[in-house]
């Protein structure tokens, strides 16, 4: 049994077997998928920028839109993103063939069929030109949807659960210059969005709704049945704990690692963005979109805003994935609402006067 010690990503995956055969298509040959030079993470290397720009935002705050950038091919239901550098996104969708079927009661504790679809990352450059298309599911697997996507400077960070909730999942990275995946654990319950927290070497993984955070602390894994608990060969890695999320206006579909910001007392942080439908039996009434700072810890949201713009499809902006960026001291964000014909929407805030919230 291993001793109780840190191992960092890139040992942890070396202890893995890569994916044998990748299911790749390469639209532009010879182009690379990412930076020779990996940048490091948008988010978490400006954590303390962000949290006090953030800290600016309000109801009021004006959106202006800086960009729109239409992302070329099929683009599936988007489920998360990541820019690595100014010049790729890495998107992560979920292919649906066969639509989930509600079984209008719970069996064997989930409330619908699996359906049938695969799990994609889809690589993009800066001005939307399709680059690549790797796929993580096989033809018949009931683990299709690949969710909420981080990246740390090493390496994606993503889920690929069942499209159902109360199911399961595996949490993968992906290799950002050959996109292979490597598995690093099971799970028992549907996982969305993830962060890594490169300080802690600890992940942060978000069931359906993001209503619990389970935490896995990798540098445990030594002393925690690595081996035995992961993979699919057989059981299911067990978190050193799970956090019920107390709020619940925004469920949270994409995050990034904020990471320990000053002005939160260096706590573990994360950036979430998504949206919640308010709904009376089958009539949907209103979605409401979000953003909010969060504590990886308690799942307390340290600062929310709601976000109200939609696209051009009338789809709320912050339904599925998110990145950001600090320019000038104003936030940037990337927004990738619509499904299969998408649009990047680049918005920036405005400063609001000080008599508006
Ligand atoms: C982007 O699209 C939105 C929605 O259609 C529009 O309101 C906005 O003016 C566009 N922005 C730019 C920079 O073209
Ligand atoms: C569930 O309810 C919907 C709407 O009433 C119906 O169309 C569907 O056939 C039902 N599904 C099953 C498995 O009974
Ligand atoms: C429920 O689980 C049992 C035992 O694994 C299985 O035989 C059955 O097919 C499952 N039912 C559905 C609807 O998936
Ligand atoms: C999740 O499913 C399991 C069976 O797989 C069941 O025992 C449990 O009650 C379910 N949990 C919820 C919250 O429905
Ligand atoms: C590769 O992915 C495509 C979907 O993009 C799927 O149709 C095909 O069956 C996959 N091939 C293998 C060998 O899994
Ligand atoms: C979420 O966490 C709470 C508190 O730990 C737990 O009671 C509940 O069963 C969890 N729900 C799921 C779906 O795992
Ligand atoms: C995407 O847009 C093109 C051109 O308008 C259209 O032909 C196609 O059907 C759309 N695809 C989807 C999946 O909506």
């Amino acid at each position: 049994m291993r001793s109780l010690q840190f191992f960092s990503a890139a040992s942890i995956a070396s202890l893995f077997s890569v994916s044998a055969a990748l299911n790749l298509t390469v639209f532009q040959h010879g182009v690379p998928f990412a930076p020779a030079k990996l940048p490091a993470p948008g988010a978490a290397s400006h954590a303390d920028e962000i949290a006090e720009a953030f800290a600016n935002l309000g109801r009021s705050t004006i959106w202006k839109s800086i960009k729109n950038i239409t992302f070329e091919g099929e683009t599936f239901e988007p489920e998360g993103m990541v820019r690595i550098g100014s010049d790729r996104f890495f998107v992560s969708g979920t292919e649906e063939i066969v639509a989930t079927a509600s079984f209008n009661k719970t069996i064997n504790g989930t409330d619908r069929a699996p359906g049938v679809g695969f799990a994609h990352i889809l690589v993009f450059d800066g001005e939307g030109k399709r680059i690549a298309r790797a796929t993580y599911s096989k033809p018949g697997d009931n683990e299709y949807h690949l969710g909420g996507i981080d990246y740390d400077g090493e390496n994606v960070w993503g889920t690929i659960a069942q499209y159902r909730p109360n199911s399961t999942a595996r949490v993968v990275t992906i290799n950002p210059h050959t996109l292979e995946d490597t598995e690093v654990l099971t799970y028992n319950d549907h996982l969305g969005g993830i962060v890594h927290d490169t300080k802690t070497n600890d992940i942060y993984c978000l069931n359906w709704g993001a209503r619990n955070a389970s935490k896995f602390s990798l540098g445990h894994f030594g002393g925690y049945g690595y081996g035995k608990g992961h993979g699919s060969s057989g059981g299911f890695t067990k978190p050193q704990k799970v956090t019920r999320n107390p709020s619940y206006f925004s469920d949270y579909q994409d995050c990034k690692f904020l990471g320990h910001p000053r002005m939160y007392d260096y706590r573990s942080t994360m950036l979430c963005s998504g949206l919640t439908t308010y709904a009376q039996g089958a009539i949907t009434k209103f979605q409401l979109g979000g953003l909010a700072i969060v504590d990886t810890e308690t799942m307390v949201p340290l600062d929310e805003v709601p976000i109200t713009g939609l696209s051009a499809l009338g789809v709320v902006l912050t339904e599925n994935p998110m990145d950001v960026e600090v320019v000038d001291g104003k936030l940037r964000f990337y927004w990738l609402p619509d499904q299969h014909n998408s649009t990047m929407y680049v918005y920036e805030a405005e400063p609001m006067s000080p008599y508006e919230f």
